[in-house]
Formats: C-alpha cells, structure tokens, sequence
C-alpha cells in the first residue's frame, strides 16, 4: 500500500492545465470530492484540452502546441495509472476498461513524446472508446455542466457523427449523443443502409437502455425511421424484432432477482438469435448486462453469485460488443472462473472462455494461439482442477 499513499498524496498536484475550463471547474458547486470524481475530472481537462487539436494533423503537431498538448497526455496517463492501481471504488467489473484506458493513454503519450504524431492522435482519438464502454454502462446520476460548455464551445463539425456521439457520452452528454444519433436516423444526406453501417443502433440502444432506461424514446426514434422509404429489408426486420422485444419488455426493472431475469433474458435473446451472427436478441442482452451492472453497484458479496454474474456479463458481452479489440468477454469470463474456481458455473465459463479464445485468434481451427495465452488458458485450467 506504500505506492497507493505516494500516488494519492501526488494526485492532485499533477499538471494542471492552464485552461479556461480549469478555472471554471474550480468554481463549480460540485467540485469533486471523492477519488474517483477527481480522477474523471482530471481526465475530462486532459482529454478536452487536447481534443479540439487533434481533430486537425497540422495543429496536433504544431511546435507551439506540443507543451501543452504533451503536459495534457502525461495527465491523462498518469491519471489513468492511477485509476487502474486502485480502482477508487470501481466496481471490479470495470477492471478491463481501467487497464485498457491505462495503457492507450501510456502509449498516447509515449509515442507523442517520441514525435510520432500520427500514432499519437490516432490513439487519443480511440481513447474515447474507453471513456464510452464505462460511460455507457450505469445510470448518470448527476448531470455534468462542464461537458456541455466545452461541447459548446468546440467545433465539433469536423467529426464524423459516431465519434462526436463518442465525444458527447466521454463528456456525460448523454442526452446531447441520444439528440445526436436520433438526428442521424433522420438524416436525407445518408442512406438508411449507410446510417446502419456506422453502428449507431447499437451504440444507441446502449445508452438508451444501460444509462437512461427510457424505452418509449427508443420505440418513437425505431419507429420514425422506419418511416423511411430505403430501409433495407433485413434491416426492417432486425429493427421490427428490436422494437417488440422493447415492448415487451418496457424497461429493465428493479434490481430485485437481477440474476435470474438476467439468466431468463439471455436464454430468451439467444433463443431469438436464429443462427449465431443473427442480432435479434440484441435488446435482450443489453438490458441482461443493465440488470448485472446494476447488481454489481450494489457491491455484494456471496462470492458464488458474483461468479455468476460475471459469467452472465461475459456471455452478453459476446453478442453486444462491437470491436473485439474492446471485449470485455475474457475479462469476465476469468474473472467468473477466479472468484469461485471450482464451481459449475466456472467450468461453463472456461469452456466459452477457451472456445473464444481459440477462435479469436485463428479463425476456427485453434492452430495459431500465442503462447502466452496458451498459459494464461493453462493458468487457469489448473485452478478449475484445484478441488
Ligand atoms: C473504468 C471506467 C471509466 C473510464 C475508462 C472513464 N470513466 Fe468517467 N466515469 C466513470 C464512472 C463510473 C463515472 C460516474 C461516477 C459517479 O457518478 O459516481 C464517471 C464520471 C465521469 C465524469 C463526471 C464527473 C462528475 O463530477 O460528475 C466525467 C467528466 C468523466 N467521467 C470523464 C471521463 C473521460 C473524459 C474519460 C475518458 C478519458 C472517462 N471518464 C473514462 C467511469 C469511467
């Protein structure tokens, strides 16, 4: 615990920025008081101060910058360092997306150090991935005034509508990024099949569901864009499915019995799923990992129901994560295997654990798994066989 005192005790003396937002978050009647705020407010200076820059090459690079924008990557590194040594409260559920914040911010700031500029600007601009995955997973309980200034003051045009919807939930816009994709699905410049490529109704239905619990807005904004006369067929049909699964089911309800209705939903979704890449079941696992989510905020603590919970979380995960390189399934799922190694619900876990794993890396034939990984697998094989 020496470091966890040396770290704390430096933390809020790490480069501040000279901003005007910082003055502004000074004066804020809800200046942070816990760790974890301070943490979020530092990253939110550090991101938004070198943002706007990167959005332009010429400007990331510019020599007059580089003070400032190299101070503010060295912040958020060292912030992110932080979070991921000691959580601050974090649900243990948060564990990858700690570590993988922590090192894209690592790396965005080495390779800025180094003068590979590209590099550089390409991971702080995915940077906000991460800042989403957290964002998009609990209910936002207190609105943040900051974020909507800085939204306002920046000249957003340049992204395209996905990373600004990225942008606007890194900041805690949640209702600002709903406006912002409902105005997409409404847009005449793209084509339905266009808007349908950018990901957008699952990045939606994320948010709608996990943070804001709102079901009649997601029904009203399906519904007008199926007013559209250029939704494709299979389109329609993956949204006419989405739509009564959201109407049946009206919202996720209270965090009484979270695991068994979670349970009951993942059956339910994977029996809507009517062959493995097939995305009816989508609604179903979304509120499935709302439910988990909000259990596990209520920290607590029989060891074999958090096994399951995490073994629920990895399975809904495989069906409603976007970019394998941001899966949280094999955290989940070894973290379902750890907890309660010898259990029933463990050797589920390895099974789909070892068949992801396998089939990540080679396609479906298991030959090219690296060796690490092969250990890892190993590693935990043995604890299973402890009993
Ligand atoms: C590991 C998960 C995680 C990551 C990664 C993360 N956040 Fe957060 N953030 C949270 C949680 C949880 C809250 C809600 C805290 C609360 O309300 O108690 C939060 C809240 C915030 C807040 C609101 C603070 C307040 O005073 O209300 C801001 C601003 C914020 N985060 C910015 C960011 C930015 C910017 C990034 C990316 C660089 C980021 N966060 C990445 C989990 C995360």
């Amino acid at each position: 615990m020496q470091t966890q005192h040396h770290l704390r005790a430096l933390a809020p003396y790490l480069v501040l920025l000279t901003l005007s937002l910082q003055g502004r978050a000074m004066a804020e009647d809800n200046t942070p008081q816990r760790p974890l705020q301070t943490t979020m407010h530092a990253f939110f200076l550090a991101l938004t101060g070198v943002f706007p820059w990167s959005l332009d090459a010429q400007q990331f690079q510019a020599p007059e910058h580089r003070p400032q924008i190299h101070a503010a990557l060295q912040s958020l590194a060292q912030h992110a360092e932080h979070l991921h040594t000691h959580g601050q409260g974090l649900p243990q559920s948060f564990g990858f997306l700690r570590r993988s914040l922590a090192k894209s911010a690592h790396d965005a700031a080495e390779r800025y150090a180094a003068g590979q500029y590209p590099q550089a600007r390409f991971l702080l601009q995915g940077l906000t991935e991460n800042c989403f995955a957290c964002h998009a997973r609990l209910p936002n309980l207190q609105p943040f005034a900051l974020g909507q200034r800085f939204l306002a003051e920046t000249n957003v045009a340049p992204l395209s509508i996905p990373q600004r919807f990225k942008l606007e939930v890194a900041t805690r816009q949640f209702d600002t990024a709903l406006t912002t994709c409902e105005a997409l699905l409404r847009a005449t410049d793209s084509s339905a099949a266009d808007i349908w490529l950018t990901g957008v109704f699952e990045d939606y239905l994320k948010i709608i569901i996990r943070v804001r619990n709102d079901f009649p807005r997601a029904l009203t904004a399906l519904t007008q864009f199926l007013e559209r006369p250029d939704v494709p067929a299979v389109l329609r049909d993956q949204l006419r499915s989405w739509m009564q699964a959201l109407t049946e089911l009206q919202s996720h309800g209270p965090v009484e019995q979270a695991l068994s209705r979670a349970r009951t939903l993942i059956e339910t979704g994977q029996h809507r799923n009517r062959f493995p890449a097939d995305h009816q079941g989508f609604v179903h696992f979304v509120v499935a990992s709302s439910l988990v989510h909000r259990w596990l905020a209520t920290q607590p603590t029989d060891t074999s129901a958090l096994a399951e919970a995490y073994y629920l979380l990895g399975i809904a995960e495989t069906y409603i994560s976007r970019t394998s390189w941001l899966s949280e399934t094999p955290f989940f799922l070894e973290t379902a295997i750890r907890l309660d190694p010898t259990s029933a619900v463990a050797a589920k876990a390895y099974d789909v654990l070892n068949m992801y794993l396998l089939t990540e890396f080679t396609g479906s034939h298991g030959t090219r798994v690296p060796s690490d990984v092969q250990e890892h697998l190993e590693t935990l094989r043995r604890l299973r066989g402890g009993s």
